[in-house]
Formats: structure tokens, sequence, C-alpha cells
């Protein structure tokens, strides 16, 4: 496609990743809140995101997720999801405490698969990450009604906490085995955003586990991430942080809850504000603005890793 969106360092935008809303039923203690500066005056609007969306495929964006806050807060999610124009892929990010009441109506309006969030199994453990212990089996009633709509393949985000949920993933491991195929584990390193360095975990100790274990490893281009296949079960692992190979593969670009473009989860300064009342051609280069200033946030070792996408 010659009207694609490549950035200075080469890296082609092929997905956006909208907030649709800062609002939460949970109170996680690891919550990067998407990078996002707290601000709930504005929410963007339903006609902004499906502008921006269409403006976005124009040039070559076929792949949509969306995520909050919680996006299930928002009762115009479906309706959003329905304006949409034709994509590849439209997925969403929940913590699945609401998904069991919407998730057929969801996949009905086009929604094509879910990222669910679930720290852990435990309801005691739950609650302590969360804040909310009796949410726990009402995400895993979402995880089977997002199973029965045809959500699928579903993956379980396990943000991993030291002292908390670090020895719960060969109970995760079991639990997905559990849904034949359907159900993709997420082992996730914990970004630091809200001074948790006290529960980072040893992710090269974990790697070196997860490899004698798996009987087979798969690499994705898409952030360089390792897939570990453990006892049938498909264990990606992502490690976000210091991962200047994480930079070099990102082909995102995000729209923030208060409709603002931005180019890097990791800053705020050098945010795109969309008005309501901003027209397609106006979008259209504030995309293209978006794209100029990308850059990646962990550069180390760049020059090499880019040489070899
Ligand atoms: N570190 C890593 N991942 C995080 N997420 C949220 N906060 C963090 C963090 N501090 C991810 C989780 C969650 C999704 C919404 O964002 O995967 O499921």
């Amino acid at each position: 496609m010659n009207n694609m969106l490549m950035d200075p360092y080469g890296r082609v935008i092929s997905s956006l990743r909208v907030s649709i809303t800062q609002r939460c039923n949970l109170n996680c203690i690891y919550c990067h809140e998407e990078g996002e500066e707290s601000n709930p005056k504005r929410e963007v609007s339903l006609d902004t995101i499906v502008k921006t969306v269409t403006m976005a495929t124009e040039f070559g964006v076929k792949k949509v997720k969306f995520s909050g806050g919680e996006p299930l807060m928002r009762n115009d999610f479906e309706d959003i999801i329905r304006a949409l124009p034709d994509l590849k892929d439209i997925s969403a990010t929940t913590n699945g405490v609401l998904l069991s009441k919407r998730a057929a109506s969801l996949a009905q309006s086009g929604l094509d698969r879910v990222n669910i969030s679930l720290p852990s199994l435990n309801k005691e453990n739950y609650g302590k990450i969360t804040g909310s212990p009796h949410s726990l089996s009402k995400v895993l009633d979402g995880i089977d009604a997002a199973i029965d709509a045809g959500l699928a393949p579903i993956k379980l985000n396990m943000v991993l906490l030291k002292g908390i949920n670090e020895f719960e993933i060969d109970d995760a491991i079991n639990f997905a085995d559990r849904y034949n195929g359907n159900v993709i584990l997420q082992l996730i390193e914990l970004m630091n955003f809200k001074n948790v360095s006290q529960y980072m975990v040893d992710i090269d100790s974990l790697e070196k586990t997860l490899e004698s274990r798996a009987t087979f490893i798969k690499e994705r281009q898409m952030h360089r991430r390792k897939k570990y296949f453990i006892d049938g079960v498909e264990v990606e692992l992502v490690r976000p942080i210091d991962n200047s190979s994480f930079c070099a593969n990102c082909n995102r670009l995000r729209l923030t809850s208060t409709g603002k473009l931005k180019p890097c989860l990791m800053r705020n300064d050098n945010l795109i504000e969309i008005k309501d009342e901003a027209t397609p051609d106006e979008i259209r280069e504030m995309i293209k603005d978006a794209a100029k200033i990308r850059e990646p946030y962990y550069k180390n070792n760049l020059k090499q890793i880019m040489c070899k996408i």
C-alpha cells in the first residue's frame, strides 16, 4: 500500500489502540491506565472514534484494539463497534467483570475477540490485586460467555507480581488447558507505573523455566514475543521493559480516552488533540503528524535490531 504510514524509524503503523474511557469497576494495584494522565472531564465521542478509525484505515490500519479503563463501562460500546469501517481484526481488552451479559451483543456487533485481564484464579489474591474479590466469579462467567459467543481465541492477561501471583502460573496453564485451544495465556512483565517495583518478577529466570518446559517455541514478529507450548497450552511472554525490540516492532498508534492521538504508551508530551468538530481532512493530517513524531522509547541497540527486521 503506497499511502501507508511509516514513521522516521521505518516502523509501519498497522494498528490503532483506542481507550474509550478512564472509568473502571476495578482498582488494580498495577494498572498503567494506558499511560494516560488522569482527566475524567472529557470522554472521546463515538463520532470522533469512528472518524479516527476510518481515516486510519485509509492509511492501511487494519487492526483496532479497544481498552479503557474498562471499555464495557461504556454502554455505547456496541454502537461504536457497529459504526466502524471494515477491519481485519477488532478486539478489546476487558477485565471481564461485565462480560457475561455483553459477550453475545458485542460479538453480534462485530467484535472479533477479547483479551481478559485475569491476574489470579485465587479469590484472595484476585482481591488483593484488584480490590474486588467477589468479581472473580463474574470474570470466570465472562470467559465462558465469550467462548460461547465465539470471541476466540481469548487471551488471558496475567501481569506477574512477585509475592502475589508468581506461583500461580501452573494453575493458569491448567485453567487455560480446559478450553481446548480457545484460550491463550499471556504472561506480562509488570511495568512500574504506580510505584510497584517491589512486585517485579525476575523475568529472565521465568523465561528459562518456560524454555525448559516447552515442547515447542515460536517467536512472533510483533514485539518479538515468544510463544511457548506447554502441556498443550499456548503461553506468550510479554516483556515490554527495557526491551528495544519491543519498541522496534511497535506498529501502534493510540487514541486516548480524551480524544488525543498518542504516539507512545510511555509519553504524554507529544499528544495531538482531535476536537469533536475536526473534519476528516484535519484528522488525516493529524494522523500523519502523529506518525512523523513517533520514536522508539527504548533505543538501546536499536540500529542492530532495525537492521534485522
Ligand atoms: N504492566 C504491564 N501490563 C499492564 N497492564 C495494565 N497495567 C500494566 C502494567 N503496569 C495491561 C494488562 C491488562 C491490560 C489492560 O493492560 O495486560 O490486562
